[in-house]
């Protein structure tokens, strides 16, 4: 019974509760359950479907699991949905809401099969899958009170949602219920890797009485699908969840084929700074760079990429930073007692270990724990520089760069963070108010996190997004998102 193990919320989702011990047995089930189940899916279009051609999807911690198999949309496909593809203003605002909290109820009680997909599929451990779910439920909830209050704007028309696999069902869920709650239809396409859980939730969006042709999901190649679904001239706007490079390419792709005045919000990556100075708690700073850098394997756009800390306490935080690392248990992603699962392919796995290899030849590694075989897994990394200039690129995985600063240099560390170009997250751990003030103002960074860690945002209490490089807000989960899926008042007059 669903209600002996949630304590439900209307606010924000409470999610499964680990530490209960119906939660745990309902976790068992479904383990049980889903250990061998195979998915199927298929693009979900207002038209049939033409492709005949797919993918196999497999477990990132056990490739030899084969978790199911998609078939890809392909040219055709795209072409023929944006034709079939209807806007949803005439619903009204109520019915539109309505809708998302009953897929937001629908997702709660399917939380077993989520997690299943979330764990197979992602790679994601039982507490990240938890607070992944606790996310789209609250995307949708948030969502659909932002559209009553929107309840008067008119949608743009078709709108293209482009996700990311490393939050396959957070994001995924968010970009489409924001825009459909503004009264768009969307085609959604979800990434390579992960469709199995894609499809799930469109699904359950369907359920829960989202028309068809109102919502269409066409998983594949973000090259051939994202781009023919980009460039469309009936694409109204675009709402992209990916890499800097890739929102690049999808504007200069807009640029070319569709109107100027269609939007695309980009949320994209970032090399993300902590600053940890002397009169910081070092046990807090350690928990929360721990979990900052390596929860989740690193996949998270938020995660910390590189740890400042002042000299004096350098080497102090250093070896407690080692100690903790050696408590980090990796491993499959179900057992609850793992603490780091998998990177999300062989790909992601070669790119960071071969990263990580090379500091070594380098001589900066400092750390890193032994990966367990079999699975995509990488070891958590600790490699020294000098700065975040030293840092060319996003890595995407479980590794964190440590500089040192001596005092008088803050003010020079915080010019170097910002001149890297990106701001996504930022944290800080000092007990001098004063600072906290200065530097809250001087740091280019969307999120910025004071002595607690830098990942998970809240939906609502907390909305995510980032500046110059790492995005174009609004941010994801606050008050402004949902309005930038309906026409300015002054072009709706004008039309
Ligand atoms: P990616 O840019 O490779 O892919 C994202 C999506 O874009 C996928 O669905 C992909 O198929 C599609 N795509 C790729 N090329 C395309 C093209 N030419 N036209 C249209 N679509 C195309 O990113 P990824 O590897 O899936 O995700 C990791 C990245 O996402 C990291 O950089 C991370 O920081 C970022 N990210 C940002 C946020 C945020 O909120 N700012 C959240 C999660 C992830
Ligand atoms: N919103 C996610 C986080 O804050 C990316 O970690």
């Amino acid at each position: 019974d669903p209600a002996d193990i949630y304590a439900p919320d209307r606010k924000a989702s409470q999610g499964w509760d680990l530490n209960n011990h119906k939660v745990v047995e309902a976790l068992d089930l479904a383990r049980e359950h889903f250990a061998t189940h195979q998915w199927q899916v298929e693009p979900l279009l207002a038209c049939a479907v033409d492709s005949k051609q797919g993918r196999e999807i497999v477990n990132p911690a056990n490739p030899k699991d084969v978790v199911g198999y998609a078939i890809e949309a392909n040219i055709s496909d795209c072409q023929r949905a944006i034709a079939a593809a209807k806007d949803w203003n005439d619903a009204g605002a109520q019915q539109r809401a309505f809708s998302l909290r009953l897929a937001a109820d629908l997702f709660e009680t399917n939380t077993g099969e989520l997690m299943a997909l979330l764990a197979r599929e992602a790679g994601k451990c039982a507490a990240d899958a938890v607070a992944e779910i606790r996310e789209a439920v609250d995307f949708l909830r948030y969502y659909a009170n932002r559209g009553e209050d929107l309840a008067h704007g008119e949608a743009r028309g078709i709108v293209t949602c482009i996700s990311p696999w490393n939050f396959p069902l957070a994001i995924f869920t968010g970009q489409i219920a924001a825009a459909l709650v503004a009264g768009n239809g969307v085609l959604a396409k979800s990434a390579e890797t992960t469709p199995l859980i894609a499809a799930a939730a469109v699904k359950l969006l369907h359920a829960a009485g989202v028309p068809r042709e109102v919502l269409q999901f066409l998983p594949g190649e973000g090259v051939t699908v994202g781009q023919a679904l980009t460039a469309s001239p009936a694409v109204a706007g675009v709402c992209f969840t990916g890499s800097t490079a890739t929102a690049q390419a999808i504007n200069r792709s807009m640029a070319t084929h569709m109107s100027p005045a269609a939007p695309i919000i980009a949320e994209t990556g970032g090399i993300n700074a902590g600053v940890v100075d002397s009169t910081a708690l070092p046990e807090q700073a350690i928990r929360d760079a721990l979990a900052s850098a390596f929860q989740s394997a690193g996949q998270r756009c938020s995660a910390l990429r590189i740890l400042y800390v002042q000299d004096d306490i350098a080497d102090i935080l250093l070896e407690m930073l080692h100690g903790a690392m050696d408590e980090l248990d990796l491993g499959d992603p179900w057992s609850l007692a793992t603490d780091i699962g998998p990177v999300i392919n062989s790909n992601a796995q070669e790119s960071i270990q071969s990263y990580v290899q090379q500091a070594k030849q380098e001589g900066r590694l400092l750390k890193q724990l032994d990966a367990p075989q079999g699975g995509y897994f990488v070891g958590p990394a600790v490699i020294e520089v000098t700065g975040i200039a030293d840092i060319a690129r996003e890595i995407f995985g479980p590794v964190l760069h440590i500089a040192r600063f001596k005092a008088e240099d803050f003010d020079s560390v915080i010019n170097d963070i910002n001149a890297s170009g990106y701001g996504l997250t930022f944290g800080l751990h000092t007990r001098i108010d004063d600072r906290v003030k200065n530097v809250s103002s001087a740091v280019h960074a969307g999120n910025i996190y004071v002595n607690r860690n830098q990942i998970g945002a809240v939906v609502e209490s907390q909305p995510f997004g980032g500046q110059g490089l790492s995005g174009t807000g609004p941010k994801a989960g606050g008050p402004r998102y949902v309005q930038r899926f309906q026409r300015p008042a002054e072009s709706s007059q004008t039309d």
